[in-house]
């Protein structure tokens, strides 16, 4: 069962943001049987108000970033507790947009998914190498590299891994078929060296996944899923990704 998450990144307002949650949550509901897993992401602002436009629809609730404490003084973050109290079962982590933008290191990324799942969200940890780096023949190692610094040793019964070239993000481009199931492989191999068992992992893919490219996307071998930025804020682009396979 294809799990895709809507990542909304810095956008919608409240009127605007319940409704694009309501359309999303009334086409998962008269959907005739459960054969996706859907999960939507909104700002902190939203969270309330989208949990309760999505509840009974069996769309779920995530956030898209957490604090690695868990209350205290530290100005304008949010934890994972209060984003579970907020009505979240999932958490992004490590999103490039963070990692670049607010300078996040492996080892944050790490502390952020070890106290989210203390929390008991499901961390969607994000990796990808840039433009740069792929072209210079070093996207497997720089992945293996993120996975290694922000992923904790012990893993929890479900957690996903979210593999997104930043070169693809918000752009339009996309990576091969080719690239995504050699990357796919190369994420899963990595992750059964080092875990004894890797039971309950789904690997996605995020970057430009449209309404057009989705199921082709979808179909790669080893790609259980998408993470959708510009795409989730459309509800019936997000429902045609989500119905593509
Ligand atoms: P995009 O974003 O679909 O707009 O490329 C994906 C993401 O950043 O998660």
């Amino acid at each position: 069962m294809p799990l895709i998450v809507g990542n909304w990144k810095m956008n919608g307002l409240g009127a605007d943001g319940v409704s694009l949650a309501s359309a999303v949550a009334a086409k998962v509901k008269s959907a005739p049987a459960k054969t996706r897993e859907v999960v939507v992401c909104p700002p902190f602002t939203l969270l309330e108000r989208v949990g309760a436009a999505i509840a009974g629809s069996g769309v779920s609730l995530g956030g898209q970033d957490c604090a690695p404490k868990v209350s205290g003084a530290f100005t304008g973050d949010v934890s994972a507790p209060m984003l579970k109290d907020a009505g979240c079962s999932w958490v992004i982590l490590g999103h490039s947009e963070r990692r670049a933008g607010h300078k996040e290191s492996d080892a944050l990324v790490r502390a952020k998914v070890e106290a989210a799942e203390a929390a008991g969200l499901v961390t969607i940890a994000c990796v990808g190498e840039t433009l740069a780096e792929r072209e210079g023949g070093r996207a497997l190692d720089v992945v293996a590299g993120q996975l290694q610094g922000s992923l904790p040793d012990k893993r929890p019964e479900r957690w996903v891994v979210a593999y997104e070239p930043v070169w693809a993000i918000g752009t339009g481009k996309t990576a091969t078929s080719d690239d995504i199931r050699a990357m796919h492989a190369h994420i899963r191999s990595y992750l059964e060296r080092r875990y004894d068992r890797i039971t309950g992992v789904s690997v996605l893919y995020g970057g430009s996944v449209k309404g057009d490219n989705a199921r082709e996307i979808l179909g790669v071998s080893g790609v259980d899923g998408a993470l959708v930025g510009g795409a989730s804020l459309k509800a019936e682009e997000f429902w045609a990704i989500c119905t593509a396979r």
